[in-house]
């Protein structure tokens, strides 16, 4: 594609988008997994797409659909599945986004049979999974680097942490108490937090606005 009118300022880059729920297996027909939808990734994707990035979108299970020519969608299950594709995809990206609901603990084993009920209370023992985000937090090398952070109390302050602790360049701030924002909705409102700490709140608008307001976030940063 031309640019001759340097419409795409990300022509020639890519991206690496990581969306969606994952699912932790307990036996062959159940799984613990979240309400994401994988919606707010998408809209990032296709952002990036527009912008004329190569887009790698690393995505759980979800109904949604996602087809454009520059995104390639990588349909994962778990958090080990994900953290795959992220190994594989992260050392040549230019921007990663970590909007994906990650499992944060997964059961210990899995039974390879369906577990048959007894009259007796049961009990999952479960394990920690890999911070994904932080891995890339600590491989970044140019990388800009973002990421999400869900939050239902202290919101800021924590928003804050994971930022640093994770070693982002951006969080994108989501407040489950705003109506309108979260998991099961089209509409988002978010706080962009940036390296310097600085924060920018926005009005409840659609996930598509939304991303263009982070990619624009983006853009401020790699020209700081
Ligand atoms: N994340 C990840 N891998 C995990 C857990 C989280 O990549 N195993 C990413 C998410 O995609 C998000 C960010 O880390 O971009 C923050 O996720 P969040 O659940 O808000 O925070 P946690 O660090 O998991 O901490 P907690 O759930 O205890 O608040
Ligand atoms: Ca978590």
């Amino acid at each position: 594609e031309q640019d001759i009118l340097g419409k795409l300022p990300l022509k020639g880059k890519e991206v690496l988008i990581t969306a969606g729920p994952t699912y932790e297996a307990i036996d062959p027909v159940r799984f613990i997994g979240n309400h994401s939808t994988g919606l707010m990734g998408i809209e990032l994707a296709k952002c990036a797409a527009a912008l004329g990035a190569k887009v790698n979108l690393i995505l759980g299970p979800t109904s949604l659909q996602v087809s454009h020519s520059l995104i390639t969608v990588h349909r994962v299950f778990s958090a080990k599945d994900m953290f795959q594709k992220v190994e594989e995809l992260f050392p040549t990206c230019n921007i990663g986004i970590a909007s994906a609901a990650v499992a944060d603990y997964r059961p210990k084993t899995i039974a390879t049979q369906k577990l048959k009920k007894s009259e007796a209370d049961f009990t999952i023992e479960l394990e920690r999974t890999t911070d994904i985000l932080k891995w890339m937090g600590e491989q970044k090398k140019d990388q800009v680097l973002v990421g999400f952070a869900l939050e239902t109390q202290n919101e800021e302050e924590n928003a804050k942490q994971k930022l640093i602790k994770k070693n982002l360049d951006l969080i994108v701030l989501n407040s489950l108490n705003d109506p309108g924002a979260g998991f099961k909705s089209k509409t988002n409102k978010v706080s962009l937090i940036n390296h310097k700490l600085e924060i920018k709140s926005f009005e409840l608008k659609s996930k598509t606005e939304v991303a263009q307001d982070i990619f624009d976030a983006i853009n401020l940063i790699k020209h700081d």
